[in-house]
């Protein structure tokens, strides 16, 4: 069987952007945005981007375009019988241990636009508000059946392929959720106070730019991009031949900052207008967006949206998530691809409930803890502070230090069509003394071992 690509430039632009658009965006961002500085912190995130996002992502998209091959083959092939292929395998583990808790929190989303359909938010007030996401949270069926639902999906969309499946999605998906997250946008920006919420987006305050907050905006940068996991090795092995890959990194990191910060805009002025605190995480987006909606004129049709878009976020993150133990397993150990999507999201929905019922810390499996976490902050630390940093790392020394630069030059210039010589260059330099730098400190600060 011929092995599947994108069809086109925009296939592949909005298929990757999907990926690295997700809850990280929506909630994430613009908290962090807020209370790290505002504008200095956005500064800094653009310069992490630069030196840290960029250069791994268009490292990624090599690894996979040169040898069109999943990440653990793609490895394999560019250094035979060596421990690179390593990288591969654990980006697939972190996969799955990122998919435990993403399920998690993507079937609390569904669930919450199911409930803004029926209309359950008509008139609430903060306490209700309150206990009616701990009634989500807490289920403890319901939000298993959501998870159930989301992995269901997922499976779904995989299993139809990468042009019929992703591709698709992706290309309807993708600018719906740009259409909708304007609307909402519209919606904020006309209601009285909407100033002040965009002044605390953009506040220059730097006596809060602290070594802390330039590390989260590095392990920001590099969650939001989907990096160190092989990801965008699997999506890069369904590039077309003549995309520039540089471009496409570019693109797709400025699209991706630009729908955080859209989300931002749809956020901070809506809570300022109604007086409320800008709280952090999950509380933010499904508490306070649906009490704030709920107040204002054709509030819950924008909720209905607003949830819709945050559906199709999550949605296209998780299938790039899944497709790197799917690509793995289809093409390395020859199980057929619905097969294998199915098992994949199975296996995911099941040790995914260990998560989703930690959540309740009254209950038998939420007071277990080890070492001071639960099942759910276990899977995320271990993935996000550990694994991704260590898997950026070791693809900046791969690429930096084994892989020859005629052979880099050869598939970046898509075999000498394009004209990249300055910014391989830059890349270059960048790629093989910045970067490696900047993520050992940001691993070994995350580890305890460095301390700021
Ligand atoms: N980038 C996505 C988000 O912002 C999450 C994500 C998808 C991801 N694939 C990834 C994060 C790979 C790390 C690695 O929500």
């Amino acid at each position: 069987m011929k092995r599947e690509t994108f069809s086109s430039g925009l296939a592949v632009f909005f298929a990757t952007l999907g990926s690295a658009v997700g809850l990280g965006n929506i909630w994430k961002f613009p908290y962090l945005t807020g209370q790290y500085g505002g504008g200095a912190f956005l500064a800094v995130y653009f310069l992490c981007i630069l030196f840290v996002g960029l250069p791994i992502m268009v490292s990624e998209f090599y690894i996979g375009r040169k040898t069109r091959k999943n990440a653990v083959g793609a490895l394999e092939e560019l250094k035979p019988g060596t421990s690179w292929k390593y990288i591969g395998i654990m980006g697939a583990l972190s996969s799955y241990l990122i998919m435990f808790f993403y399920s998690c929190v993507a079937g609390w989303v569904y669930f919450y636009l199911f409930k803004a359909i029926k209309g359950d938010f008509a008139g609430i007030t903060m306490a209700n508000a309150q206990s009616q996401f701990g009634d989500v949270i807490m289920g403890p069926v319901s939000p298993i059946i959501w998870q159930f639902i989301v992995m269901g999906v997922v499976a779904t969309i995989l299993a139809m392929g990468v042009k019929d499946g992703i591709e698709k999605i992706t290309k309807t998906l993708m600018p719906l959720l740009f259409v909708l997250i304007i609307i909402c946008d519209i919606r904020a920006l006309t209601l009285p106070g909407a100033g002040e919420g965009i002044n605390f987006l953009l506040q220059v305050d730097f006596s809060k730019l602290t070594a802390a907050a330039v590390l989260t905006a590095l392990g920001l940068a590099f969650f939001k991009l989907s990096l160190g996991m092989g990801t965008m090795i699997t999506y890069g092995s369904y590039f077309t031949a003549d995309n520039n890959l540089f471009g496409t990194a570019a693109k797709v990191a400025l699209s991706d900052t630009l729908v955080s910060l859209l989300a931002g805009i749809a956020i901070f002025p809506t809570v300022f207008s109604f007086g409320l605190e800008p709280s952090a995480g999950p509380g933010l987006l499904f508490m306070t967006i649906p009490l704030v909606f709920s107040q204002i004129p054709f509030g819950n049709v924008l909720l209905v949206a607003f949830f819709f878009l945050t559906s199709i976020a999550a949605t296209t993150a998780m299938l790039s998530l899944v497709e790197v133990p799917l690509a793995y397993f289809t093409e390395e150990r020859g199980v057929a691809r619905p097969k294998a999507a199915i098992i994949n999201a199975a296996v995911i929905a099941i040790i995914g409930i260990l998560a989703t019922l930690s959540v309740d810390k009254s209950s038998l499996l939420g007071s277990y803890t080890f070492l001071g976490r639960g099942f759910f902050d276990w899977f995320d630390y271990i993935s996000s502070n550990v694994l991704l940093p260590v898997g950026g790392l070791l693809i900046a020394i791969f690429i930096g230090y084994r892989v020859k630069k005629e052979d880099l030059k050869r598939e970046l210039s898509n075999h000498g069509r394009l004209h990249i010589d300055s910014i391989l260059n830059v890349y270059y330099f960048i790629l093989r003394y910045v970067t490696p730098a900047l993520l050992l400190i940001v691993f070994l600060n995350s580890v305890g071992i460095l301390k700021f």
